[in-house]
């Protein structure tokens, strides 16, 4: 793993009875992109702040490189921070809001033009420099506003959902901008988001959050197919994790899965990688990509097969969402668009092997590797 640029040590942010942040710990690495992914209230816009120096904590240190920066002043963190509303200066021009903080710093003159036009070239808006925010677009407005950030030559860069405000295509194409100039300039980067889509598409490592702690650190991929438990599981994924309620019964080495209406055969307990115990109440998860379907009819009954019925069919023109049901249990599979199927169909839905997740259902908390 690459050096540690930024780490937070048990940081805490307390208003009044509210945890806001809660003895949070981050190591985030050297020239990686990194997520805090949440729900609204979960501390994730406290966190920056807390990064940026504009609020102070309760509890724990700040680490810049070998540095503590608890105590440090914003203006001398290095950091530059995008906000939700660009907080552009209404009166000056994009030039002159990009331009600002290096005249804040007094430098020369001749500097400042070149490192704004550069800015301006790398964001695509050099076009845009004499005009004001109220003549420019939200998408325009908001490259500004980056380039504002970017001009600072910043150690690290810290995002608030900078793309909240946009419509869906907008926003998806800052989002691959934001990505192709990560690519380019390799700046530590903090980003805060609600969209766990927009966290995965972005991210190294996506920290997922909630009331104030980070639940799950990992790779976009890890947090998807691993999810630590029912809360991380069910945040990240579109659509769903479909969970199913049972318990699991063991019988000459073999597991199964067993609810009112189901009954399915896990194989052994080595091959799904079970942990060591016992859960009286078990949730098993499955995601629309790992079921397959096909006809009834033949005798074979492979591991994770189970039997059941067409209840919905929602056609999104790449894929086809299938809800099967099988008594109450719903599950969700996703088809190829040219599959033929009828709403009431008994069709017979397989489990791909090492792709299911079983959690406890008390704790919630994942049972297997
Ligand atoms: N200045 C404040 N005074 C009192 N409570 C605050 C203050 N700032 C934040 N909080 C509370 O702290 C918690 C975390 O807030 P924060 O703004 O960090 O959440 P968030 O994850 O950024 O949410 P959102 O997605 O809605 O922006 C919330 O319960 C919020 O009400
Ligand atoms: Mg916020």
């Amino acid at each position: 793993m690459a050096d540690i640029a930024l780490r937070l040590e048990g940081v805490s942010r307390h208003f009044g009875a509210v945890r806001a942040v809660d003895n949070l710990s981050i190591d985030i690495p050297s020239g990686s992109f990194v997520t805090l992914l949440g729900p609204s209230g979960c501390g994730k816009s406290t966190t920056l702040s807390l990064i940026a120096g504009l609020d102070r904590l309760d509890g724990g240190r700040i680490l810049l490189g070998d540095e503590d920066i608890t105590l440090t002043p914003p203006n001398e963190r290095r950091m530059a921070m995008v906000f939700q509303n660009y907080a552009l200066y209404p009166h000056l021009t994009a030039h002159d809001n990009i331009a600002f903080g290096l005249k804040l710093q007094h430098r020369p003159a001749a500097e400042i033009r070149s490192r704004v036009s550069a800015v301006a070239e790398a964001l695509d808006i050099a076009h845009l420099m004499k005009r004001k925010p109220g003549q420019m677009s939200g998408g325009q407005q908001q490259r500004v506003a980056l380039g504002r950030a970017l001009v600072k030559e910043p150690l690290v860069f810290l995002l608030d959902e900078p793309f909240s405000n946009l419509d869906a295509g907008l926003r998806s194409r800052m989002r691959t901008e934001v990505k192709h100039l990560h690519l380019r300039l390799g700046t530590t980067s903090v980003f805060v988001t609600h969209d766990q889509e927009e966290a995965m598409t972005l991210s190294d490592l996506i920290a997922v959050m909630r009331d104030g702690k980070v639940v799950q650190l990992g790779t976009s991929r890890d947090i998807y197919r691993k999810p630590r438990d029912l809360y991380v599981a069910t945040f990240v994924g579109k659509p769903k994790m479909s969970l199913v309620d049972g318990a699991l019964e063991r019988s000459a080495g073999e597991v199964r899965f067993v609810s009112p209406d189901l009954r399915i055969a896990l194989g052994s307990p080595a091959a799904l990688g079970l942990q060591d115990g016992t859960w009286p109440k078990v949730a098993l998860g499955v995601r629309a990509e790992d079921v397959r379907l096909r006809s009834t009819g033949s005798d074979e009954q492979p591991l994770g097969s189970f039997g059941a019925s067409v209840q919905l069919l929602e056609p999104i023109g790449s894929d086809t969402f299938v809800e099967l049901a099988a008594g109450d249990a719903t599950v969700v599979a996703r088809v190829a668009p040219d599959v033929r199927l009828e709403i009431g169909e008994a069709v017979q839905a397989t489990l791909a092997p090492g792709r299911i997740h079983l959690f406890d259902r008390e704790r919630g908390q994942r049972i297997i590797h």
